[in-house]
């Protein structure tokens, strides 16, 4: 298969996630939130992240133009699902698989600082800072990891492998030799 090398476990992303759901909990307490997932790639951590997070939540979805089958970003962001629900006035705390050269954290954030939240975070399962075109910083962030395409918990290549319960390296070579979707 073209995703074989394993970069994080399942228990290790098991237990990072658990930290950043208590840090998280430490941050908000006494407070709702309103936990805003970018689609699709964060499904998965969002659904388990927000399991250990002990404080009201309320849950929202964005989608945004992505890569589709590539793996380089065009620099365009654009909305393709809005929010259901306002957000003036709450703790909005945006979750996102990866974060990579910027562009569409950065994209959000100013879209949603508009709508005039009480408080805006950001909460990124990974950081790929080598790639970074914006100043973009999270506020919370599972794992620093190195250039290399990932997929697996959640995160795809052409719509695939966002179902492994690890997150893996994609042999790039391999994948296309497999005569795929892309
Ligand atoms: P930017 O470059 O705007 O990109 O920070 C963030 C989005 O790019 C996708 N992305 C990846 N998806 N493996 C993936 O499956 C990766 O290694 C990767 N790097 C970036 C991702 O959709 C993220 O939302
Ligand atoms: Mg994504």
């Amino acid at each position: 298969m073209g995703a074989s090398k394993v970069l994080l476990t399942k228990k290790q992303i098991q237990s990072r996630v658990r930290e950043l759901g208590q840090s998280i909990t430490y941050d908000y307490a006494g407070h709702e939130l309103v936990v805003v997932g970018i689609l699709t790639g964060s499904f998965i951590f969002l659904a388990d992240l927000v399991r250990t997070i002990d404080v009201p939540v309320v849950i929202d979805f964005m989608s945004l133009s992505s890569y589709g089958a590539l793996t380089e970003s065009s620099g365009e962001v654009r909305i393709l699902k809005d929010l259901e629900m306002p957000v003036e006035g709450k703790n909005v705390l945006v979750v996102e698989d990866i974060v990579d050269t910027g562009l569409t954290l950065t994209y959000v954030v100013e879209v949603l600082k508009k709508r005039r939240p009480q408080s805006l975070k950001v909460c990124v399962l990974l950081d790929k800072p080598s790639r970074r075109k914006t100043a973009f910083v999270p506020d919370y962030c599972g794992f620093v990891i190195p250039d290399e395409f990932v997929v697996g918990y959640g995160l795809d290549y052409a719509g695939k492998y966002r179902n492994l319960p690890d997150i893996r390296i994609l042999e790039l070579k391999k994948a296309k030799g497999q005569g795929g979707d892309e």
